[in-house]
């Protein structure tokens, strides 16, 4: 049994992986939030801790006697990381062993302005640990969620679908001009919750680089597995690097779908920021993570891209 805290553990991403801790039937779990009960309802067994980010002393308090720490806390709403960087203050402080940063997305955060707040966190994990280790950590990468394939269909329990650059709804695509082979990694997110709850089970010191590695594909074979699934010809949209670089998006379409986290006027400029950042940055290799926590488990099937989007799209118009 762990003694674990869950930051923003109200969120989406943290549900997901609530769930998975909760079906090892091992762990004690505290959500640790700004407010009040959030979740409808709170399974049974977990605890609800009300913190507040700006009073160290109170997040020192909420987190002693815990064993692992995960973040889940939204950066669009932290953009600089700072309740981050106190909750990491107040982790080394309680004497909390391990910690998991809000990441589980990409390797490299190059072009993507609203992750600016994970990698100043990773700095600042680097920072605390620079003389001597006080703080173990891991920055799981799991990639792109692969339910967001699925768009508009739900196929998480928490997690609500998001359009992506890979339309399999309306059967097109957008592409950087020359890096039709820029990988991008896929994994569902109950293969990341589930090598999540693996992880706090695994006895030796965790990589500080978590890669998680579902599926490595390129742009091309995305599309090519949609041509097949969906049973006809994508449309593709062909981009220039140096107009993405110059901040234009020379499209019909961009990402439609709000995030919960933007706001209606925010929404245009960030949709437009998030299509060319994921563009560029998949053309610089951001998105390739790596492996560590596949060679950590090499016994875990994940789900593959073509299994889970035949299953997603079968019988569907
Ligand atoms: N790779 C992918 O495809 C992918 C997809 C989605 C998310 N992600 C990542 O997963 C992580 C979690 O995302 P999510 O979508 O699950 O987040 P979310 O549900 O939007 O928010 C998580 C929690 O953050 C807390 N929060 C919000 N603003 C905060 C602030 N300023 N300070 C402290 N806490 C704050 C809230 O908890 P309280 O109000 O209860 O305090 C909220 O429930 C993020 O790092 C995100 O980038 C990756």
């Amino acid at each position: 049994m762990v003694k674990i805290a869950v930051a923003g553990g109200s969120g989406q991403v943290a549900q997901e992986v609530i769930d998975a801790l909760l079906d090892t039937g091992k762990h004690e779990i505290t959500i640790l939030s700004r407010n009040e009960a959030s979740i409808k309802d709170v399974p049974a067994g977990i605890r609800w801790r009300v913190v507040n980010y700006n009073d160290q002393p109170d997040l020192v308090d909420a987190l002693q006697g815990i064993h692992t720490l995960f973040s889940f806390v939204q950066l669009l709403l932290d953009p600089e990381g700072m309740s981050q960087k106190i909750l990491i203050d107040a982790a080394i402080a309680a004497g909390v062993k391990r910690f998991a940063p809000s990441e589980y997305g990409s390797a490299g955060t190059t072009n993507m302005p609203w992750w600016a707040g994970k990698e100043s966190t990773r700095d600042y994990l680097r920072k605390v640990n620079g003389n001597e280790k006080v703080l173990e950590y891991i920055v799981f990468q799991p990639g792109l969620f692969l339910d967001y394939l699925a768009f508009p269909y739900k196929t998480a329990k928490h997690i609500d679908p998001l359009q992506s650059v890979f339309d399999y709804h309306n059967c097109r695509a957008i592409v950087v001009n020359g890096h039709e082979d820029a990988i991008m990694t896929l994994t569902t997110a109950a293969d990341v919750a589930a090598i999540v709850a693996q992880a706090v089970d695994y006895k030796g010191e965790w990589p500080e680089t978590g890669g998680i590695r579902g599926n490595r594909v390129t742009f091309s074979e995305v599309i090519k597995i949609g041509e097949k699934i969906r049973g006809r010809p994508f449309t593709i949209e062909k981009v220039n690097l140096e107009d993405l670089e110059a901040g234009t998006l020379n499209t019909p379409w961009a990402l439609a779908e709000r995030h919960r986290a933007i706001s209606e006027e925010q929404h245009d400029h960030f949709a437009k920021m998030v299509s060319i950042g994921i563009l560029l940055s998949s053309a610089k290799g951001a998105w390739d993570v790596s492996d560590e926590l596949n060679q950590l488990f090499p016994e875990y099937n994940f789900d593959k891209v073509e299994d889970f989007l035949t299953r997603v799209w079968n019988g569907k118009q």
